[in-house]
């Protein structure tokens, strides 16, 4: 099981960041491996940060999630998690200039913009209140906090499969794709409070 959680971890992002990666590939001035998006070729300095942050935050997050690892290191978890919470501050702050200051992606409306700011300033609030929750030594409240930004983080893979599902039932119309983009958040927050709340092994047994 323990082996399944990184696997599927990183199986959710996978679709985001190769379509990170395709973006910054032709923004380097490479081929058009995706389709041109005019918003970006002009100033893409907060895409950029944004695949970058995305990419270190996914990928150095899935070994925080892997108990048997951070228990036997410790010092990693501890390094780790200060590269962690700064590439989440990134992905979350550039999400936020993103959504303010370029223009809207098209066949996107009003509740998406709304859903980005929310989403994003709470992930900006979880990875705060989950570092001063460790500084703190408070480790029961950091775990949940980080969880809870990590799931919203995630949200860009669950929503593959959200918006693939929404299109083929209801359509892809602005308030339908909106919708399923919000429903790719609302899952990986309603999964995250599950793992918070779910009585967990310790390593000697007993359930905690
Ligand atoms: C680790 C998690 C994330 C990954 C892997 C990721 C990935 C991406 C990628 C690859 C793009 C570029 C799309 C393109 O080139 O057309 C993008 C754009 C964007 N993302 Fe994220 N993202 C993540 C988290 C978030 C979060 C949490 C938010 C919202 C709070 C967000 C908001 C945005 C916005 C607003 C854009 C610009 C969309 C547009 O106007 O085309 N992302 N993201």
């Amino acid at each position: 099981m323990s082996r399944l959680v990184p696997v599927g971890l990183v199986a959710l992002s996978a679709v985001p960041l190769t379509a990170g990666t395709l973006r910054l590939v032709q923004l380097a001035g490479g081929p058009d491996l995706m389709p041109a998006d005019d918003r970006f070729s002009g100033f893409p300095v907060a895409l950029v940060a944004h695949i970058v942050g995305a990419a270190v935050y996914a990928l150095v997050g899935v070994l925080q999630f892997v108990p048997r690892f951070r228990r036997r290191h410790m010092t990693w978890h501890r390094r780790a998690g200060r590269v962690l919470a700064a590439a989440g501050l990134l992905v979350a702050g550039s999400a936020l200039w993103l959504t303010l200051f370029y223009p809207p992606q098209p066949g996107t409306g009003n509740l998406l913009f709304v859903f980005r700011l929310v989403v994003g300033t709470s992930m900006v609030a979880a990875l705060v209140l989950g570092v001063r929750a460790a500084r703190s030594r408070d480790i029961t409240s950091h775990r949940a906090w980080m969880i809870r930004a990590y799931a919203l983080g995630l949200g860009a893979g669950t929503q593959v499969f959200t918006e693939g599902l929404g299109g083929a039932a209801f359509g892809t119309g602005e308030v339908a794709g909106d919708l399923a983009k919000a429903a790719g958040w609302a899952i990986n927050l309603a999964v995250a409070e599950w793992v918070i709340r779910r009585p967990t092994l310790r390593p000697s047994g007993v359930l905690a």
